[in-house]
């Protein structure tokens, strides 16, 4: 199985994952040789990669942190809670619906689940790159925020009930989002300083949602209301600086910006792993985000992750390889490379490249 740009994708490859839309559907099943027309509807969609089979690549060692059924589970009842939620000119009124649903177990027990299966996981290398719909952003991002505020969470020692308000807080940060114009929230230009105005006021109204909620903690609303807060003080909606910022609403911060940077928007395209990694450490020495945090995190963000494409080079003989990362080294910028093309040409046999042994002069170029 190999991760792939849909931009690359070729007419008879076949799909080794399904792909579902936010409310569970499946948009297409795993198994489905993909046709040209199909490529043009996954464009259309705004999917932007998905993952194939590849003969060679077989004995790739299958590593998801969350299971795809619980993920899939999580974004369909996020969207559930989320929809029903008033539309944003009757702001005041009848939020009595709404409290009574957020008190129901249902997404509590998802954060369980999803706490479940990152404790049991034995190493937490951070390997997520999403397929979503863009526009089905905010049920996919949420869920996100949600594992990767608690992956962080459990790396920094957290115990169980922390996490279930980490997770909760996060999972539901944006959910004022709902309250704002989706003309203002979808406008694919740059917002006027009215409308940006408009839009950070998402924050409070999911700080005032989350605190009617009585099965929902005063520590998890905080995080929806501190979540867009920075450490120098440059946030909003109160101008915190660190020691004022909750610990827990320092890691959904991190968490917030590393999916959306990693993630297709509507006014530009996802940034590479790598680049993720350098955006998030030049905000921690401006002093944006809490550098200790995020240097105990870096160990775990994998820049190239298994089953991602890559271009590697060789400057001394001058070839280009294209392969699949099969296995990570300890070194975790250094894996295993299945190689699949060399100088352009199919290898039809197995042939890979360990980057950890000194004697090696490849590079990996570029996640493609
Ligand atoms: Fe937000
Ligand atoms: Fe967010």
């Amino acid at each position: 199985m190999v991760l792939t740009k849909v931009s690359n994708l070729e007419e008879g490859n076949v799909l080794s994952k399904s792909i579902y839309s936010s409310d569970g559907k499946i948009l297409l099943r795993e198994g489905v040789k993909l046709s040209r027309n199909t490529i043009n509807k996954l464009k259309n969609y705004g999917i932007t990669h998905v993952y194939i089979k590849n003969e060679l690549l077989k004995k790739i060692k299958k590593k998801t942190l969350v299971k795809e059924s619980i993920k899939k589970l999580a974004v369909s009842t996020v969207k559930k809670y989320m929809t029903i939620f008033d539309p944003p000119d009757t702001l005041d009124n009848n939020t009595k619906g709404q409290e009574e649903l957020l008190n129901k177990e249902e997404l509590i027990n998802i954060i369980d689940e999803i706490i479940n299966d990152i404790c049991n996981c034995e190493d937490l290398f951070v390997n997520l790159r999403d397929i979503r719909r863009l526009n089905d952003e905010l049920f996919f991002h949420s869920t996100n925020v949600a594992i990767l505020s608690v992956i962080f969470g459990k790396i920094l020692n957290y115990n169980a009930q922390e996490l279930k308000s980490l997770g909760m807080g996060a999972l539901l940060h944006d959910i004022g989002k709902l309250k704002i114009p989706s003309k203002i929230l979808n406008k694919p230009g740059k917002l006027t300083d009215k409308e940006f105005e408009q839009v950070k006021k998402h924050s409070l109204y999911s700080y005032q949602t989350l605190k009617s909620c009585t099965k929902i903690s005063e520590v998890s609303a905080t995080i929806a209301y501190q979540h867009h807060e920075k450490c120098d003080g440059s946030g909003y909606p109160l101008g915190l600086t660190k020691d004022k910022i909750h610990p827990f609403s320092r890691i959904v911060t991190i968490a917030d910006i590393f999916d959306a940077l990693q993630n297709n928007r509507s006014y530009r395209s996802g940034l590479k792993n790598e680049e993720v990694i350098k955006h998030l450490i030049s905000m921690t020495k401006d002093n944006k985000l809490d550098s200790t945090i995020l240097k105990k995190i870096l160990h775990y963000l994998v820049p190239f992750p298994i089953g991602s494409r890559v271009r590697l080079y060789n400057h001394k003989v001058n070839s280009l390889l294209e392969g699949a990362v099969i296995e990570l080294n300890n070194d975790i910028s250094k894996p295993l490379v299945q190689i699949l093309k060399v100088n352009n040409r199919k290898v039809h046999k197995p042939l890979t490249v360990n980057l950890e042994e000194e004697l090696t002069d490849y590079q990996i170029e570029e996640v493609i």
